[in-house]
C-alpha cells in the first residue's frame, strides 16, 4: 500500500528547500521501494494569495487525510500588514491544533564536520546527538484564566496558568519513551517538581509509564539543572521530555550547541503517530529566491517523517548517512561555510544529497 505524503512548500525559501527534499524522498522511494505517493498543497502566504486564508478548512482535511506531512516554512514582508487573523503563522497554528500535534520532537545533533560552528568547546559537544521531546499544545501557553487586571490598589497585575491533565502528560510521556526505545534508551523527564504542582504530577505520571517500558532508563531532572547540563555537559542526554515552556527555552538552548539554524529539523505528532514535519527555521525573506538557502534541515525533517511517521526507519538513517556524507565533501551552504569549504547553492547541496546514497 502506498503512503501519501503532502507537501506544503510555503512560502520564502519554502518552495526552494522543499524541492531538494522532495528529491531526494523520491530517491530513497526508488532506492527501498517504500512507495510513497505525493500530493502538493498551499499554505501561508501562498494560500492567502490563492484563496484569502493561510490555510482553508478543505486544506486541512487534506493534509489529515495523508500519512504525514512536509512543510517548508511561512510568511514574509509581503504579508506583514495583513490583519493578525488572516497572518501566514495562522496557517501554522490552525494545522498544529487541527490535527493533535501535541508531541514536538527536536532533534539537536552536531555532525562532526560543523564542530567549528558550535559555541561550546568540540569536546564537550562533538559527537552530541539528543532529542528534546517537547509538549506543544497545553501548559502555561494554553492554561486558562489568562490575562492582565488592575488589582484594587489600582497596580496590575498579569496572569497565567500552568495546567496539565494526567492524560496530556501520559501521551507526551509515551511519545517519548517510544522515541527512547528507539535510540538509546535514556530518557530524562524536566520538570519543576520542588517548585510547581503540576510538575509533581507531571512526574508521578511518567514514574507510572516507566514499567511499561522497560528497556528505558527513566530519570528526572529540574529544569534548572537540565539547562545548566546542557551546557556544561550535553552528551549526558539521550531523550529528554518536558513541558510547552520549558521545551521551547531548553530545545532553542540545545538547538544552538549545532551552531546553524539551517541543520535543524523537527516533527510535530499526534497520538496516531500522524505528523507534521518541517525545518525549525522561518521562510527566511531575506534570502529568498537567492537559491543559497540551506535544505538539509528540511532534508533532515524528511528523514525524521520517515521514521517517526511511516515506519521507514531503515531509509531515513540513509538519508541521514547521505546528509553525513555531502558535508564530509566539504560542501556547505553559505550559512555553513568556513574557510576550506566548498560553496554551494541549495540546489547543489540538494543534488549532493540524491548522489550520497
Ligand atoms: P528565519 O528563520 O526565517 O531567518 C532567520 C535567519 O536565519 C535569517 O538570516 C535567514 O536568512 C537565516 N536562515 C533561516 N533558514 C535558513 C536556511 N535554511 N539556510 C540559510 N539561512 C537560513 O526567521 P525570521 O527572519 O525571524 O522570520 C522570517 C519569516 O519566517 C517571518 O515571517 C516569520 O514569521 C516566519 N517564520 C516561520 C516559521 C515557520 O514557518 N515554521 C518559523 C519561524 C519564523
Ligand atoms: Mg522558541
Amino acid at each position: 500500500m502506498s503512503k501519501k505524503i503532502m507537501i506544503l512548500p510555503g512560502d520564502g525559501i519554502g518552495p526552494e528547500i522543499i524541492e531538494q527534499a522532495v528529491a531526494v524522498l523520491k530517491t530513497v522511494d526508488e532506492k527501498f521501494g517504500l512507495n510513497l505517493e505525493f500530493t502538493e498543497g498551499l499554505i501561508g502566504g501562498a494560500s492567502i494569495d490563492a484563496h484569502g486564508e493561510p490555510l482553508t478548512d478543505a486544506e486541512l482535511k487534506n493534509a489529515g487525510d495523508c500519512d504525514a506531512v512536509l512543510l517548508g516554512a511561512v510568511g514574509g514582508p509581503k504579508w506583514d500588514t495583513l490583519d493578525r487573523a488572516i497572518r501566514p503563522e495562522k496557517g501554522l497554528l490552525k494545522i498544529r491544533s487541527g490535527l493533535g500535534l501535541y508531541a514536538n520532537l527536536r532533534p539537536a545533533i552536531l555532525y562532526p564536520q560543523l564542530a567549528g560552528a558550535s559555541s561550546l568547546k568540540p569536546e564537550v559537544v562533538s559527537g552530541l546527538d539528543i532529542l528534546i521531546v517537547r509538549e506543544l499544545t497545553g501548559g502555561i501557553y494554553f492554561g486558562e484564566p489568562r490575562g492582565i487586571k488592575t488589582l484594587e490598589s489600582g497596580e496590575k497585575q498579569g496572569y497565567n496558568t500552568y495546567v496539565y491533565t494526567e492524560s496530556e502528560i501520559e501521551r507526551i510521556g509515551r511519545t517519548a519513551f517510544e522515541a527512547a526505545q528507539k535510540r538509546g534508551g535514556k530518557l530524562c523527564s524536566v520538570d519543576k517538581a520542588n517548585v510547581l504542582e503540576v510538575t509533581v504530577l507531571w512526574r508521578e505520571v511518567m514514574d507510572r509509564l516507566a514499567p511499561e517500558y522497560p528497556d528505558v532508563e527513566l530519570s528526572h531532572m529540574y529544569v534548572d539543572n537540565a539547562a545548566m547540563q546542557l551546557v556544561r555537559a550535553p552528551k549526558q542526554f539521550d531523550v529528554m521530555v518536558t513541558g510547552n515552556m520549558f521545551g521551547d527555552i531548553l530545545s532553542d538552548a540545545a538547538a544552538m550547541l549545532t551552531g546553524s539554524i539551517g541543520m535543524l529539523p523537527s516533527a510535530s505528532m499526534n497520538e496516531t503517530g500522524f505528523g507534521l514535519y518541517e525545518p525549525c527555521h522561518g521562510s527566511a525573506p531575506d534570502i529568498a529566491g537567492q537559491g543559497i538557502a540551506n535544505p538539509l534541515a528540511t532534508i533532515l525533517s524528511a528523514a525524521m517523517m520517515l521514521r517517526y511517521s511511516l515506519d521507514m526507519g531503515e531509509a531515513a538513517d540513509a538519508i541521514e548517512a547521505a546528509v553525513s556524507k555531502v558535508l564530509d565533501q566539504g560542501l556547505r551552504t553559505a550559512d555553513i561555510y568556513t574557510d576550506g569549504c566548498k560553496k554551494v547553492s541549495t540546489a547543489e547541496m540538494g543534488a549532493a544529497v540524491v548522489a550520497a546514497f
